[in-house]
């Protein structure tokens, strides 16, 4: 059986696990991407958010096979070094306390910013609902966010 190709932080990669897989099997199992995590598998905390054609995702419930060809942007890939505006921003606000649900909560925001540069209160809380803090970050997140816009 062919692989299926896909475009991961800018590279083509050919993925030889079966096609019913959840993506997030794919980028933690396969190919040793670990940045995204699993929370729940039901597409209910966040935790495994990465950006397909610029838009945040759960990658806990799609199945690989539906991909092909896509461009996907995990936590590794968001910047180079480390300093995309949003990751800038959650140091500088001391954003993670556990850290495990940090990961989609950037992805989730950088999706945000990178549609609506100037995003209100109430248009961060309706991208960021999503997420899940189990560690109750919610606070400092959103001063990031509104920091980050403002770069
Ligand atoms: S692990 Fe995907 S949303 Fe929770
Ligand atoms: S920082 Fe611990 S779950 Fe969010």
């Amino acid at each position: 059986m062919a692989g299926i190709s896909l475009i991961i932080n800018g590279k083509s990669q050919v993925i030889s696990a079966d096609p019913s897989t959840p993506l997030l099997w794919v980028l933690r199992d396969e190919l040793g991407l670990v940045g995204t995590k699993f929370g729940c598998g039901i597409a209910s905390c966040g935790a495994c958010t990465v950006h397909v054609e610029g838009v945040a995702t759960r990658s806990c419930i799609l199945p690989v096979a539906s991909l092909a060809g896509k461009n996907i942007t995990t936590i590794e890939g968001l910047s180079e070094n480390g300093d995309h505006p949003v990751q800038v921003a959650w140091l500088e606000n001391d954003v993670p306390q556990c850290g495990y649900c940090q990961s989609g909560q950037i992805m989730s925001a950088a999706a945000l910013l990178a549609q609506n540069v100037s995003p209100s209160d109430e248009d961060i809380d309706n991208a960021m609902m999503g997420n899940i803090c189990r560690c109750g970050t919610y606070v400092r997140i959103k001063s990031a966010i509104k920091q980050a816009a403002k770069k």
